[in-house]
C-alpha cells in the first residue's frame, strides 16, 4: 500500500521575511519532519504559476534556487525518502492535465474566485493575464495528479481547494473513478491544526500582517537583513501608549506581535508580562532576532547546492512516473488515448 499524500506548493518569492519564515516555512518543515514515515510529502515549486502576474523573468531561476536553499537552511530533510521536492514545469503532465481540466471548468465558477477578483481589480482588467484567470485549474492539476489527500494552504487558497474538489467530483461522475478527492477544508484544518501559520504583523503597522508588498521596509525583517539592521527595526517597532506589557491583539497589537515573535524564536515572553515599560521586551526580541539571523545566514551559506540538485533530479524522475500514470488514465477517459 502506498502512503497517503500530503502536498503543497511553495510559492517562489524573492525577499522572504521573518513573517514567511515563522508563519509558513517553519510549520511546513515541521510537518515534513513529523508526518513523513506515515505519509508521502510532496513539496513543489509552482514555477508556472509564478508569472501569472508580472515578474522579473531574468531572475526566476536564481529566485527558485535561493528559495530551495532557504528551505534547506530551515531544516527541510532532503535525505528523507518520503519527502519529494520538485519543480512544476519539470513535470509536463501538470500543464497537460490543466488544459483538460480547463475544458470542464465553467467560466462562472472561475469568475467567482476571490483571488482573481482581488488581483485583477488591482491590476486592471486589460492587463490581467489569462494565466491568472486559469490559475485554479493548474492548481487542481497539481493536486489531482498525485492523489493528494491533504493540502496545507493558507486561507487565501481554500477556495481553490474547494474548486479542485468540485472539478474532481464532476469528472468522476462523468467518467467513473478517475481522481482521489482531497479532504474537505474542515478536515484539513483538523489534520494540520487551525492555528497553523500564525501571522506575524508589520512592525510599523501591527494591525496588518508583515508583507513584502509594503512600501516601507522598516516594518519588515528580511531573512537577508544584517542582524544589526534588524535589531534597529525591532527597537523602533510601533507599540501603544497604554504602557503595560499584555498579550492582547485588540488593544496592544504591536506588543503582542513582539511577544509572539519572541516565543516562536524560542524565547520566553512571560517575565515581561505586566511590566510598565516596553524597552526590556524590545531588547530581548531584538537580541533573539539578531541571534536567529546570524545563525540562519550561516546555515544558508553552508547549504550544499549539489544536494538540492540531486534531490530535485531524483524526485522529478519519480514524480513524472506518478503524474504520467494519472494523466494517461484521464487521457483514456476523455478519448485522447
Ligand atoms: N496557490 C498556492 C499559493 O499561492 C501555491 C500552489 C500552487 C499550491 N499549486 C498548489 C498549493 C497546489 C497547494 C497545492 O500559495
Amino acid at each position: 500500500m502506498s502512503k497517503p499524500v500530503i502536498l503543497t506548493g511553495l510559492r517562489a518569492n524573492n525577499d522572504l521575511h521573518i513573517g514567511n519564515y515563522l508563519g509558513a516555512l517553519l510549520p511546513l518543515v515541521d510537518m515534513a519532519k513529523n508526518k513523513s514515515g506515515d505519509y508521502q510529502i510532496n513539496l513543489f515549486i509552482p514555477d508556472l504559476h509564478s508569472f501569472t502576474t508580472p515578474i522579473e523573468h531574468g531572475s526566476l531561476q536564481a529566485t527558485i534556487m535561493q528559495n530551495l536553499k532557504i528551505f534547506a537552511a530551515a531544516g527541510l530533510p532532503l535525505d528523507n525518502p518520503d519527502v519529494f521536492l520538485y519543480r512544476q514545469s519539470y513535470i509536463p503532465a501538470h500543464s497537460e492535465l490543466a488544459w483538460i481540466l480547463d475544458c470542464f471548468a465553467g467560466m462562472g465558477e472561475m469568475e467567482r474566485m476571490t483571488q482573481f477578483k482581488d488581483k485583477s481589480a488591482a491590476i486592471g482588467n486589460d492587463r490581467v493575464s489569462v494565466g491568472l484567470f486559469n490559475y485554479p485549474a493548474l492548481m487542481a492539476a497539481d493536486i489531482l495528479l498525485y492523489d493528494a489527500a491533504y493540502v496545507p494552504v493558507g486561507d487565501d487558497q481554500t477556495q481553490h481547494l474547494e474548486f479542485t474538489r468540485d472539478i474532481a467530483e464532476r469528472m468522476n461522475k462523468q467518467f467513473g473513478e478517475l481522481f482521489i478527492i482531497p479532504k474537505p477544508v474542515k478536515e484539513q484544518h483538523e489534520f494540520f491544526g487551525k492555528d497553523q501559520g500564525l501571522r506575524i504583523r508589520d512592525l510599523q503597522d501591527p494591525t496588518k500582517k508583515m508583507s513584502k508588498s509594503d512600501a516601507s521596509a522598516k516594518g519588515i525583517i528580511f531573512l537577508t537583513d544584517k542582524p544589526d539592521e534588524a535589531r534597529q527595526k525591532i527597537m523602533s517597532a510601533e507599540t501603544d501608549s497604554l504602557g503595560e506589557v499584555q498579550y492582547d491583539y485588540e488593544k496592544r497589537p504591536g506588543v503582542s506581535n513582539l511577544l509572539d515573535m519572541l516565543k516562536l524564536l524560542g524565547g520566553d515572553g512571560q517575565p515581561f508580562i505586566g511590566q510598565n515599560q516596553y524597552g526590556p521586551l524590545k531588547t530581548a526580541v531584538a537580541d533573539r532576532v539578531a541571534e536567529f539571523l546570524t545563525d540562519f545566514q550561516t546555515k544558508l551559506a553552508q547549504v550544499d547546492e549539489q544536494a538540492i540538485d540531486q534531490k530535485l533530479e531524483s524526485s522529478e524522475t519519480k514524480m513524472n512516473e506518478a503524474a504520467n500514470a494519472t494523466l494517461l488514465k484521464v487521457q483514456k477517459a476523455v478519448g485522447l488515448r
